[in-house]
């Protein structure tokens, strides 16, 4: 497809390069744009706006297609495991057996935390955040591994591969440390998934720890959530890391953008937020109406998508591994039955379609992430922890290229040259 573009700026025409991707995604290349025309373009919230090339992921929102390194991820989710995705992501291709046995064997070595970081979740205040705890503990690792470790290629993917086994690590001595409960150390006998939920739960009489069926349910979680092209928190590890920031403050960035409940911490707020129909006696409908109301700051949180039009892939799949998940439970969560309420209500409501507002991945995952027991300020650390390898990859592939610093421009608005007056004058 050879396709041209121009921009005309006044009396200026500048002809513009044409990018198209591998999958025909045109991009026009506006390097030369204010040097050429003094103009630069306006885009708030980049939603016009590519920062960058890149081949770790490709989403199409108006087909709900979402692929990692080619992979479709309903071929990936519940067929291989976390370990695998997080391989492929990070390195472009599945683990041949002999791959994945070191990289399984590498990871479950180094699942134990520096004495250090059990000290920084010991000295956050109670009621702290996990996911403030999480940025902080991970931002604490870059005073530790990279200083002993030369910054070499094996020395950054060492890092890396630390930082992978240890998330669960950390969030689970956060969540032990919340309970008054002392941190269960790490089980190398264990998969991924398994011991995280081992060294969540065990002793707690929570049936999640030590389930296989759980623990497969909850790596299918985490792949969902293991990368989504250049969203705000993978733009913000990419931001970071672009000023050769390094990699542990780098993911320490991402990790506090992804709290916002615009972004990851929306599933936080779904829950919340059905909590609150609960309490409104389950009103469906009126919490249709509160979302459509302008007057009020009500919004249907896990709904929308800035690039899903159609639906999120990820959504239908967990939708089905919520009834999959309290069926293996036995629980009965009304949450469930007032979520698909407010799914089939949305669909038909004009608001809703004319806006395109669909669930998106948070808008069910909250209610499995209950189920299994985890309270609610730990459900975007599970984002995070799933959230981690996309991060990681962009990071990779942002610094892997002539990595520029990013520094986007502005439209200036504010007053024109003025003089000082003395405070005896103003
Ligand atoms: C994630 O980008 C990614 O890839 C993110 C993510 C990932 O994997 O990294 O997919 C993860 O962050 C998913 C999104 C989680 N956030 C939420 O569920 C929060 C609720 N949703 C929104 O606030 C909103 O839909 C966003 C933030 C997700 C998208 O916002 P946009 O694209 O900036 O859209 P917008 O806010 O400009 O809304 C457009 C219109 C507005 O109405 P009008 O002004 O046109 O009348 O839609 C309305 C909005 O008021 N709208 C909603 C709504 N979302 C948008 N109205 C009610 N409820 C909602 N949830």
């Amino acid at each position: 497809m050879s396709i041209t573009a121009e921009i005309r700026v006044g009396d200026k025409t500048l002809p513009l390069p044409v990018i198209v991707g591998t999958e025909q995604e045109v991009g026009l290349d506006i390097q030369a744009l204010r040097d050429k025309t003094g103009a630069v373009t306006f885009d708030p919230g980049y939603g016009n706006t590519g920062a960058c090339e890149s081949a770790v992921t490709f989403l199409d929102g108006e087909l709900g297609i979402l692929r990692y390194r080619g992979y479709p991820i309903e071929q990936l989710a519940g067929k291989v495991s976390f370990l695998e995705v997080s391989w492929l992501l990070l390195k472009g291709e599945l683990p041949n057996a002999a791959e994945l046995a070191a990289f399984t064997a590498a990871e479950k070595a180094h699942r134990a935390l520096p004495a250090h970081v059990h000290a920084i979740i010991a000295a956050f205040p109670a009621d702290a955040h996990p996911m403030a705890i999480l940025s902080a503990a991970t931002l604490s690792l870059s005073s530790t591994y990279l200083a002993d470790e030369k910054v070499t290629e094996a020395g950054l993917n060492k890092s890396q591969l630390l930082l992978l086994a240890q998330f669960p690590t950390i969030a689970a001595a956060i969540y032990r440390k919340g309970k008054g409960l002392a941190a269960v150390a790490p089980d190398a006998k264990l998969a991924y998934s398994a011991n995280f939920l081992h060294m969540m739960f065990e002793g707690t009489g929570n049936a999640a720890a030590g389930d296989p069926e759980i623990a497969k349910a909850l790596d299918l979680l985490l792949i969902l959530h293991a990368d989504h092209e250049q969203n705000c928190s993978t733009s913000t590890v990419r931001l970071v890391g672009s000023a050769q920031t390094d990699y542990f403050a780098s993911i320490a960035a991402g990790i506090t953008a992804l709290w916002g409940p615009l972004h990851g911490g929306a599933n936080q707020a779904v829950i919340e937020m059905l909590d609150g129909i609960v309490a409104h006696g389950g009103d469906v409908n009126w919490a249709v109406a509160q979302a459509k109301d302008k007057d009020s700051s009500f919004r249907l949180m896990g709904f929308g998508h800035r690039v899903y039009k159609n639906f999120d892939p990820r959504a239908t799949i967990i939708k089905v591994q919520a009834d999959v998940v309290l069926g293996k439970l036995g629980k009965n969560d009304p949450q469930l039955g007032i979520a698909k309420g407010l799914e089939e209500a949305a669909l038909k409501d004009e608001y809703f379609v004319a806006r395109k507002l669909y669930p998106n991945v948070d808008f069910y995952s909250g209610i499995i992430y209950r189920a299994l027991g985890f309270p609610y300020g730990l459900f975007t650390v599970l984002f995070a922890i799933g959230r981690l390898p996309g991060w990681t990859a962009h990071w990779n592939e942002h610094n892997a290229g002539k990595a520029k610093i990013g520094r986007p421009r502005q439209i200036y608005t504010g007053k024109n040259a003025r003089d000082v007056v003395e405070l005896s004058k103003r």
